[in-house]
Order: structure tokens, then sequence, then C-alpha cells
């Protein structure tokens, strides 16, 4: 006897919905050996019908542009949201909810601003709403924290959450390749958001980080609660400076528990090169998560592209086909979350690398190194580098852990010494 059907109606057919379509059509038989039924996409919704596609979908599905197509027509068992940004596949998964259909998004910036509201509606309807794909592309991290590590109290989480951001390092480091060709590359390779911005200033590792915060603490920590900083000031000769002294350049997303006070952001940040997240390059991600049952575990897959991320998705739409449905969208009984208490940034500590780029005369060194002493910051490792064409010339400094208060009042009282002839570097330096 042929296996019944569970019928997808599908939004978004780019680079997600298309691995994802793929994924489906070549191991149809083998999902249905797993889980006794074959998966169907009966409708995809798309913007313009017109526009040529890396795959085409099979002459029975059905090719739309009106999203009521999905959630009002009975068959659709699952409404599988891929078309990225906030309001539309807001008010469509608010839709296909109201409609009793179960949903999977990979939509991270919509679950880090509205989640809560979603997860609220959908376990007062009994419906599932799954979201492995939005953290961390292929990696089943979501999961890993939903069911294997729930158990666990999860006190830090360390992770490169981006892979446009991590890609886009990774040549910068290792091919001398300039920002702006090794942005276009990842456009290219599917690896960043139809905004790249989110990606370069450190907005999508920001959203991930919400989200997994959530997961991991059972506390809401709302987005501008969050230090957020890009790599788009991230220079070759910070990478080549930072790589002299056995350091690399990553964009860090993390989370601490500070007895109960959660420290959480997202910033480029050295990493020494025995760090294990330094050797993750690439549209590589990888999180490191500390439980108090567990110990340290660290994940790694590809974050971004079509078919890891098509995977992702895929793993939700098993679930919800086994379980029918799945009212415990949060991980916690809760739907609605307490807040965070949150660690203040300024009380935040950390090792940090400067760099300064000066006019080389006496007595400049002996003025930055009072004012870091006069700081409460005490200078780990100091090196003044040949001059830079304007015969400026670069001094870098390592430092012990200092206060981001203390080195805030340094950075502001050095910049304006009339020596200094360029905006401070300053970035963190993670253990
Ligand atoms: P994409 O390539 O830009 O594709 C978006 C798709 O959605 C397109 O097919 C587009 O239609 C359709 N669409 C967008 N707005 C629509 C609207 N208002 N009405 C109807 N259709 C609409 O995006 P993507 O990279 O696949 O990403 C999709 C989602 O997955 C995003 O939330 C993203 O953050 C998330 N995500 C992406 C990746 C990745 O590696 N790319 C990884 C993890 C998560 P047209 O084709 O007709 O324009
Ligand atoms: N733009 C995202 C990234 C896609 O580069 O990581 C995966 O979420």
């Amino acid at each position: 006897m042929e296996p019944s059907v569970i019928h997808l109606g599908l939004a978004g057919l780019g680079t997600v919905g298309s691995g994802l379509v793929r994924i489906i059509e070549e191991n149809g038989d083998w999902i249905a050996r797993r889980l006794g039924r074959r998966l169907q996409v009966k409708a995809i919704l798309v913007r313009d019908m017109d526009k040529p596609r890396p795959i085409t979908p099979s002459p029975s599905t059905h090719l739309t542009t009106n999203p009521a197509d999905l959630y009002t027509d009975p068959d659709i068992d699952i409404v599988v949201e891929l078309t990225g940004g906030i309001d539309f596949p807001r008010r469509l998964i608010t839709e296909a909810l109201q409609h009793g259909k179960s949903v999977v998004t990979a939509n991270k910036a919509l679950l880090a601003e509205h989640g809560p509201e979603l997860f609220e509606l959908a376990a007062s309807r009994g419906l599932g709403l799954y979201y492995e794909a939005s953290v961390a592309g292929g990696i089943p991290v979501i999961q890993t924290l939903k069911e294997s590590l729930a158990g666990n109290r999860i006190k830090d989480i360390t992770g490169i959450l981006n892979g446009t951001a991590n890609f886009i390092l990774s040549e910068m480091t290792q091919h001398g390749e300039d920002f702006a060709t090794a942005l276009a590359k990842a456009q290219e390779k599917g690896y960043a958001e139809a905004d790249p911005t989110l990606d370069v200033d450190g907005w999508d590792a920001a959203h991930k980080l919400v989200i997994l915060i959530r997961l991991a603490t059972g506390q809401d920590v709302p987005l501008p609660a969050l230090v957020v900083q890009g790599i788009r000031n991230v220079t070759a000769q910070d990478i080549a400076l930072a790589r002299e002294f056995g350091y690399r350049v990553k964009l860090v997303a993390q989370m601490r528990d500070k007895s109960g006070r959660i420290q959480a952001g997202v910033y480029p940040a050295l990493l020494p090169e025995d760090h294990i997240l330094a050797k993750v390059d690439g549209p590589f991600n990888a999180i490191l998560l500390e439980g108090n049952a567990v110990g340290p575990i660290m994940l790694y897959g590809q974050g971004a592209g079509d078919l890891p991320t098509g995977s992702a998705v895929l793993a939700d739409i098993l679930a919800l086909a086994r379980s029918g449905s799945c009212p415990n969208n949060t991980g916690f009984l809760e739907t609605r979350l307490p807040q965070a208490q949150i660690l203040a940034p300024e009380l935040t500590v950390f090792r940090h690398y400067f760099r300064f780029t000066v006019v080389d005369k006496p007595g400049v060194v002996a003025a930055i190194a009072g004012v870091m002493g006069e700081s409460n910051i005490s200078i780990a490792q100091m090196v003044q580098r040949g001059a830079n064409a304007d015969s400026s010339v670069p001094i870098v400094f390592f430092t012990h852990s200092a206060q981001m208060r203390d080195v805030e009042r340094a950075l502001s009282t050095i910049a304006a010494f009339s020596f200094v002839v360029a905006k401070p570097v300053h970035y963190r330096i993670l253990a």
C-alpha cells in the first residue's frame, strides 16, 4: 500500500526553499522509510512567478503569489516559512497558526523580535512552531538544547553563529581578500541575508543568540540589551597583527551567566589560535555550550547555504509529522519566558587588544601607558610597528583583564591626545 502523504505549503523558493525541495525530491524514499509517510510540497508561494529558479518544482505543485493559498487549503498540514524579513512572515505565520496549521520557520530575525507572541499563539492552538534552521544553519542546536541537554543548567554559550561574517574574516585572513570582494562571494554562495548588513553588522548573530539564550536559560533577553558590534571595520592590519601574536579575529556571540545576571553580546574578538573556535573557518559555524552536568559540548557544521539549512528545516518537518503537534515550542512549560536580569555591559570584564595610530615622537607611549594605569588597565604586552605611508605609527597593546567601563574611559581620554591621528581600535580577547 502507498504510504499516506504529508502536504506542505512552502513560502519562499530562494536559497533555503530550493534546498528543501531538492532534499525532499532526492531523499523521498528514505524519508518515507523513516516516517511511514511521504512529503509532498503542495503549494509554493513566491513574489515573482516568472523568475528563473535553480530548481523546477514538480508539475503537481501549485506555484502562487497568494499567501492565503497556503493557509486556507485544508489539505496542507504544515506551512514552511522561508521568505525572510519581519512583517510579511509575521502575518503569514499568524494566519497559518490561526488557520490551524503548524509552522516551520528559519526566520531568526522574526523569532528574536516577535517570538514570544508567536509561541504563545501556537501554544494556545496546540500547534507546533519549529525553528531548527533559525540558528546555525544545518547544526541541530535547537533540538540539542530543547531535548538532549534539557536537564542541564547552561551557564555559557560561545559561538560563531554567522556564516557570512566567518566566511569574510576567513577569506581576509587566509587569502588577503578585501572585505567587499569577500562579501560579494558570500552573497553569490547564498550565505548572506537578503540584507547583508544584518550579517556584517552583527545583528543576524544577535538574533540567533537571543533564541539560544531563551532555550538555554529559560529567560528572555531583549535584543536591545545585547552589545552588538559587526566586522565592517576589521582591517587587514589588525588581522595580521593579531596573527603575529598568535590570535585569530572572529565574530563571536557570547552569553555568560554571572551569578544570575546575563552578560550577552556579539563582537569581533581575538581568539588564541589554539582555541577550538579559532579553527572554525569559511561558512562553518560552531557553538560551545557548557552544561553543569554534561560539561563542555561543541557543535560544528555548515551555518548557511541551501542544503545544510534545508536539512534543518526538514528535521523540523519530520519532528512535526511524527508528533502531530507540539505545544512545547519554547522548550519550557511557559509560553512567555521571564525577562533575564542583565549584567550592565560597562561592568563586563575581558582582556583587550588596542591599536593606536600616533605621531612617532617622545613621550607618546608613556602618556598612553599612564592613562591605562590610571584606568586600572594592566598592560600585558606592547609593540610598535614600522611607519604607515603617512609616517604615523601603529602601537599595539594587549592587556590583562579589565572592566569595560575603565576601557571606555581610557579610550576616550587617549583618543583626545593631539598625537593620536586616528580613532583607536579596540577588540576583546577571549580566553
Ligand atoms: P532568499 O534566497 O532571498 O529567498 C526568499 C524567497 O522568499 C524567494 O523565493 C522570494 O520570492 C520569497 N519571498 C520573499 N518575500 C516574499 C513575499 N512577500 N511574498 C511571497 N514570497 C516572498 O532567502 P533565503 O536565503 O532562502 O532565506 C530564507 C529565510 O531563511 C530567511 O529568514 C533567512 O534568514 C533564513 N535562513 C537563511 C539561510 C541561508 O543560508 N540562506 C540559513 C538559515 C536561515 P521570489 O523568489 O519570487 O523573489
Ligand atoms: N546569513 C546567515 C549566515 C544565514 O550567514 O549565517 C544562516 O543563518
